[in-house]
C-alpha cells in the first residue's frame, strides 16, 4: 500500500465501494462461466470459445485493477487506520493478489492453447470453479477484515 489515504469517505461509501467491486467480479465470472456451458446449452463451442477467451482477458484486466486499488491504498488501508492490530492480516491478504492473478494466467495460457472441444469446455468449468472458490474466499476474508476495521459491512449484518 502507498497510503492513498479514503480517510475523507464515510465508512459506508468504503463498504459501498468494496462490495460493488466484489459484486462486478462475481458477475463477470458468473457470465464467463455461463459460457463455458457450451453444447449444453446449445451454444456453439467455435463461437463461444472466442467469447470465452475475452471474457476470461477482461476479467484479467478488471482483477487486476481491483487488487492494485486495494494495495496503493484503499478499502484496506482504511480498515488499518482504524484498527492498526488488523495491518499484518491484511498484508497477508494483499499477498494473495499475485496468487490468484497466477492462477488465472495458468488457465488463460491453457485456454489460448487448448482446442475448441466440448472436452475442453468441462475442464474450463472445473477449472474456473476452483479459481471462483478461491477468489471467493479472498472476497470473504476481505470483507471480514473491513467489517471489523470500518464497521458493518452490507445491509443484513
Ligand atoms: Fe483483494
Ligand atoms: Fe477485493
Amino acid at each position: 500500500m502507498t497510503g492513498n489515504s479514503y480517510l475523507n469517505c464515510s465508512d459506508e461509501s468504503i463498504r459501498r465501494h468494496v462490495r460493488e467491486e466484489h459484486r462486478q467480479l462475481n458477475v463477470e465470472l458468473d457470465k464467463l462461466f455461463a459460457c463455458c456451458l457450451g453444447d449444453q446449452h446449445g451454444c456453439d463451442s467455435q463461437t463461444d470459445w472466442k467469447k470465452i477467451r475475452e471474457r476470461v482477458h477482461r476479467l484479467r484486466e478488471n482483477m487486476a485493477h481491483h487488487f492494485r486499488e486495494e494495495e496503493e491504498g484503499s478499502c484496506l488501508d482504511e480498515a488499518v487506520a482504524r484498527r492498526t492490530t488488523l495491518a499484518p492480516e491484511a498484508r497477508e491478504i494483499e499477498r494473495e493478489h499475485p496468487e490468484l492473478l497466477a492462477e488465472l494466467d495458468g488457465l488463460i495460457s491453457w485456454l489460448d492453447d487448448e482446442p475448441p472441444l466440448e472436452t475442453t469446455l468441462q475442464i474450463a468449468r472445473t477449472r474456473l470453479n476452483a479459481f471462483a472458490a478461491n477468489l471467493k474466499r479472498h472476497e470473504v476474508r476481505e470483507d471480514a477484515l473491513i467489517r471489523r476495521g470500518v464497521g458493518g459491512f452490507g445491509e443484513d449484518d
